[in-house]
């Protein structure tokens, strides 16, 4: 354990369409994007070893004869287990992290550790490596909001474009290269409150709230339709139907009750430049995916990225269908990922 370098990235991720709908059975469509977050654990010659994140700016370090000592039998190795408080107190003990260490990074030192300890590294990952991968990481989503579709550790396991519907994946075949922004508005939201507003809407108003579901689940296999014909015979027309499921997906989620001002805000400023715009994932803030039509010139893409920057958001230009997680050669990474890495 602990004598090489470990280097694993994932990509970031984007539900097209079925978020919520998917927590009731519903069909989901998520891609992987080309966007990814970087984790290096380095043993060093002075008996340590340095866990860094550098996506959110952590640096840990443990003792390795320490880590050796440790009884770690209570995480059985290859078994999924549900992280109870036990064992979260268990594995705080583990990482010796101080009582005070801010949440966001005592959560992200723990669930490292929890999955290193549990699924244990190798250089290459096989097809069930992966799955025990999916797994562990739909428990740590279990652990963010309590009953998850299973959706999104399944895409950033897997990567590319997938359908996704109970549990079932399927990958689309020959998936277009899409050009997309990703906005975070950054406002604050959770996933649990905004998925249990629309199971009490859905009881609540069951004849209208049902129909709305249906719809999504329309929606989302329409787009399946349509990429899967961009990826035979690829027509500016096809980018018009793709638009037009956003513009209806969005009014959707709008009716669910997951809506949200700063993303009716990055709709219109969007709308106004010819752009279509939806929130993906939980909404209530959060994020939103602008599709970026073929022949859209650059500076037009800069300006539109410029004006939701001056609305407050963060914006990145990205394109869909990246590969899952993977592990890195050290000589493998892009230099500027090298440097944030060692810039810690
Ligand atoms: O925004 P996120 O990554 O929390 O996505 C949530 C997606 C939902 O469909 C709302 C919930 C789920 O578990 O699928």
């Amino acid at each position: 354990m602990l004598s090489e370098v470990l280097l694993v990235s994932a990509p970031g991720k984007v539900i097209l369409h079925g978020e919520h709908a998917v927590v009731h059975g519903k069909v989901a469509l998520a891609v992987a994007l080309n966007l990814r977050t970087f984790l290096r654990l380095q043993p060093h010659s002075n008996g340590k070893v340095d866990l860094s994140l550098p996506n959110i700016g952590i640096k840990w370090a443990w003792d390795v004869a320490r880590l050796q000592l440790l009884d770690t039998s209570f995480l059985e190795q290859g078994d999924i287990t549900t992280p109870t408080p036990e064992l979260v107190e268990k594995l705080k003990e583990v990482a010796g992290l101080p009582d005070d260490c801010a949440v966001t990074e005592s959560l992200a030192v723990l669930a490292f550790l929890y999955l290193y300890l549990s699924i244990c590294r190798k250089q290459r990952w096989t097809k069930e490596d992966l799955e025990l991968i999916n797994k562990w990481a739909f428990q740590g989503e279990r652990v963010i909001h309590g009953n998850p579709s299973g959706v999104d550790n399944a895409v950033s396991t897997w990567g590319g474009a997938l359908r996704y519907q109970q549990g079932k994946i399927s990958s689309l075949k020959r998936p277009p290269a899409l050009q997309i922004l990703l906005t975070n508005t950054k406002v604050p939201r959770n996933t649990r409150t905004l998925v249990a507003g629309v199971r009490n809407r859905l009881l609540k108003f069951p004849e209208i709230v049902a129909p709305l579901l249906t719809s999504i689940d329309a929606i989302s296999l329409e787009c399946e339709r349509v990429l899967g014909e961009m990826g035979e015979a690829p027509a500016p027309e096809q980018y018009l139907v793709l638009e037009e499921l956003i513009d209806m997906n969005q009014h959707h989620l709008n009716a669910l009750g997951v809506g949200h001002a700063s993303l009716d805000q990055l709709c219109q400023v969007t709308r106004a430049r010819g752009l279509h715009s939806k929130l993906t994932g939980a909404g209530g803030g959060g994020c939103g995916i602008t599709l970026l039509k073929p022949g859209l010139e650059q500076p037009e893409v800069e300006a539109t990225k410029q004006a939701l920057t001056s609305c407050g958001f963060d914006c990145w230009e990205t394109s869909i269908g990246a590969p899952g997680v993977s592990i890195h050669s050290a000589t493998s990474l892009d230099s500027r990922v090298q440097q944030a890495l060692d810039g810690l």
